[in-house]
């Protein structure tokens, strides 16, 4: 008999296991990455918690001195991978990428604990001051001027990499003539036409350059860097994650961390105020650079406000609206840039397709706010294009096809959390 899909979700996790973390595919990402790490461990969660834990414990070993959390840990050499730690050259042990991810953490483990026993609560515990320290270093290093608002220094520091979101900030990039030569290997591995352009690829490693060349000073690079730029995703991750944190410090009765969490909670809110976009009605990315340029189309990202607990009651509303809009376009939702915008390609990564952890986090914001039938919509579309099409990384919003890597880690960790009904804990 065929093995079920849930057999075959929990297959993918062992295959990807490399011993304590998992690579989110074989081949085209060898190392652990940051948020990836996170999905991961609720995928673990519906079988094996004792492994879940292992898979937040190993994020934190790539922890620096300053307290981030960066988005790959690279802790082996495979050339099959660019850019490696050659490249980065972070001067950490082990070695990692030079900058963050969404920080999904917080609300994973908040989750764990809450539906756990005293081992949970101990491993959380264990971990906390680690945890907080990658908060403060959000707030302190991404938004040295308290406005509440978090930048980011790299489209790869958003997760959504090839977003049209980012083009404003990386249109302005300037490529040095020392750049130098170097090989790509993603598109060894995937199609071109699903990847980034080479210009773009010039740019990303432009920032690198000057992250590297610096020392990767991180007040410097959010001051004087090549790119900065207020991102939906991080910025509604984090302010989700912070209330997640603030429940886990009332729990270990952690005075210090409470004042420092509720100061942070405090400041999001009107931060988040600053994405607003009349014209696209709706939260979006904003260059915080130049002129503070704001991107022109609503995201998967941007429908993350619920589950921030951003935005007035006329914003929720009006995204709403929004959302059904984008729901009676594609058949499959919710794609990650608007289908109704020129920019939008159905197959080219974060340019189109939908990716099934993100709905997930979607909709759990969605329900928290009686949204119960867009909720619902978005769990039932992620079910069907697993099932149709198998596991794969990013899938087609108009057909279901699947796109990217196969058997992917964060896919079969979400419909595991998706067939044991792991909600993210509830908002505060
Ligand atoms: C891509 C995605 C990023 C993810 C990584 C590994 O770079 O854009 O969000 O963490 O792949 O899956």
């Amino acid at each position: 008999m065929a093995p079920s899909l849930s057999e075959h979700a929990i297959a993918i996790l062992h295959a990807n296991d490399r011993g304590g973390y998992t690579v989110p595919t074989k081949g085209l990402y060898p190392y652990q990455w940051n948020w990836d790490s996170a999905f991961a461990a609720l995928g673990f969660a519906a079988f094996d918690r004792n492994r879940a834990w292992r898979e937040i414990e190993t994020l934190f070993e790539g922890q620096w001195d300053d307290g981030m959390v960066p988005h790959i840990i690279f802790r082996n050499h495979d050339p099959s991978y660019f850019p490696g730690p050659d490249v980065w050259q972070s001067d950490t042990v082990p070695q990692t990428s030079g900058h963050s991810q969404p920080p999904v953490a917080a609300t994973v483990m908040r989750w764990l604990v809450e539906t756990g026993d005293r081992d949970d609560d101990k491993r959380a515990h264990d971990l906390f001051e680690r945890l907080l320290a990658w908060h403060d270093w959000w707030h302190r290093y991404r938004d040295p001027d308290g406005t509440g608002l978090v930048g980011i220094v790299h489209p790869w520091e958003s997760g959504r990499d090839n977003c049209p979101d980012w083009d404003i900030g990386m249109n302005r990039i300037t490529v040095p003539d020392d750049l130098g030569e170097y090989h790509r290997r993603d598109t060894d591995w995937v199609d071109p036409s699903e990847r980034p352009t080479k210009i773009t690829y010039d740019r990303y490693l432009t920032i690198v350059k000057f992250g590297r060349e610096c020392g990767w000073d991180h007040e410097k690079i959010t001051r004087d860097g090549p790119f900065l730029m207020a991102d939906p995703c991080v910025q509604f991750v984090l302010m989700r994650a912070d209330r997640d944190l603030l429940k886990l410090a009332e729990r270990f009765e952690h005075g210090r961390a409470m004042k420092m969490i509720r100061e942070w909670i405090a400041r999001d809110f009107d931060g988040a105020q600053a994405m607003w976009s009349d014209e696209a009605r709706g939260f979006v990315a904003v260059d915080l650079r130049n002129g503070g340029y704001k991107s022109t189309a609503i995201t998967n990202a941007s429908m993350l406000a619920w589950y921030a607990g951003a935005g007035t009651r006329e914003q929720r509303d009006e995204m709403a609206d929004q959302a059904r809009a984008i729901f009676d376009i594609c058949q499959f939702a919710f794609p990650s840039w608007d289908p109704r915008h020129d920019s939008f390609e159905s197959r080219r990564y974060w340019r189109g397709p939908v990716w099934n952890m993100m709905n997930w986090m979607i909709a759990s914001g969605l329900d928290m706010n009686g949204h119960r039938d867009l909720a619902m919509r978005l769990r039932h579309d992620c079910r069907k294009l697993v099932a149709q099409s198998g596991f794969f990384e990013y899938f087609d919003p108009l057909t279901g096809e699947g796109l990217g890597g196969p058997e992917f880690t964060w896919t079969a960790a979400i419909h595991l959390a998706l067939e044991h009904e792991f909600g993210a804990a509830a908002a505060a």
